[in-house]
């Protein structure tokens, strides 16, 4: 299968004829096939060397495809979609017969979102069905927030829809019925406080957790990761001078040479070039990238969580300062 850009028309008649194509989305790239097309699906799991235990997101367009795909006994769900949709918010939910259980990898939950791009918005009302779509990386790898990443490790087409402008993935909220639990299994730029305002106003008495458990599917801890390694410096000190930093690091990987990834004071201008950060830094095959983590710096407040969570992930390190 050839890796080269295409337009519109040709990744239509891609999803249409069964065959898979990168699209983008306003979080990351996904690998994107029609959902009822199985052989489409299985080649997703191949390209991107996923396990088939780790299931599969489903993109919708509209309410009659929301209500096609998963049941929901409680009209928090439509409430939730109006809110956020489209956008990066995915929702967990009980599944209807139409949804494969290749896709959900034996799970009889199923995960939706509708995505925030045009351009796929309009390649899904045009091919005129839902789209399976894991990112666009090789598995466990960091996910692509532009076209190019994606022809750099996967031999695919794709629709080049620009840089992503979120650039992390979805949040993930499982939602609980019986407990009126709203519950987050992997965090994203939509947290606890868009959540809370949500429940506020619309007077929904349900509590918001962030899940502890690791048993779901996609968390493990190793994710996400560069070529170049990484190591995260976590430190109760305001300040610790670089030489001493690099002589830390050069313990670990005496060949290679530290670059600093300094973080920002907005997260969202961080996390939108998060991943091409460790792109380019893997562009260079003799560094190690570390990043500093202050207990007292500007970046402690809960809209840092997601971006902890795949700094932690995509870290192949942690080196404790002050012990
Ligand atoms: O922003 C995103 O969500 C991007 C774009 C392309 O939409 N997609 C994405 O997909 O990040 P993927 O496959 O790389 O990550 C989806 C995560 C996986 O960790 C998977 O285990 C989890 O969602 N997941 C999928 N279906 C699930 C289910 N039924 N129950 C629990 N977790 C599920
Ligand atoms: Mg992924």
């Amino acid at each position: 299968m050839p890796g080269n850009k295409v337009s519109l028309q040709q990744a239509c008649s891609i999803i249409k004829n069964g065959g898979v194509v990168a699209v983008p989305t306003e979080t990351v790239y996904g690998l994107a096939g029609d959902f009822k097309n199985l052989n489409a699906v299985k080649q997703i799991f191949q390209i991107k060397k996923r396990p088939l235990w780790d299931p599969l997101i489903i993109h919708f367009t509209s309410k009659k495809e929301l209500k096609k795909l998963c049941k929901y006994p409680d009209p928090i769900v439509e409430k939730l979609s109006d809110y956020f949709h489209p956008g990066p918010l995915t929702l967990v939910l009980r599944k209807n017969s139409v949804v494969s259980d290749l896709i959900t990898a034996g799970s009889n939950k199923v995960a939706v979102r509708m995505p925030r791009h045009p351009i796929t918005l309009k390649l899904m009302k045009q091919t005129n069905t839902c789209l399976v779509a894991p990112s666009a990386n090789v598995f466990s790898k960091t996910s692509p927030t532009r076209a190019n990443h994606v022809l750099e490790s996967l031999q695919v087409p794709v629709l080049d829809g620009g840089p992503c402008e979120v650039g992390i993935e979805s949040t993930i909220l499982e939602i609980l019925f019986e407990k009126q639990i709203l519950s987050i299994l992997r965090p994203g730029i939509i947290g606890q406080k868009e959540l809370h305002h949500f429940l506020l106003r619309h007077h929904l008495d349900w509590k918001i957790q962030q899940s502890q458990s690791s048993s779901f599917p996609g968390s493990h801890s190793k994710h996400y990761q560069p070529d170049t390694p990484l190591i995260l410096i976590q430190t109760n000190e305001d300040h610790i001078s670089s030489d001493s930093i690099k002589q830390k690091i050069k313990e670990y990987y005496p060949n290679r040479i530290p670059q600093e990834l300094k973080l920002k004071s907005n997260p969202y201008i961080f996390g939108r070039e998060f991943y091409h950060n460790l792109k380019q830094l893997s562009k260079n095959k003799n560094s190690v990238g570390y990043i500093i983590q202050k207990s007292k710096g500007q970046q402690c407040g809960e809209d840092w969580t997601a971006l902890w969570d795949r700094i932690k992930k995509a870290s192949y390190k942690v080196v404790h300062w002050d012990e």
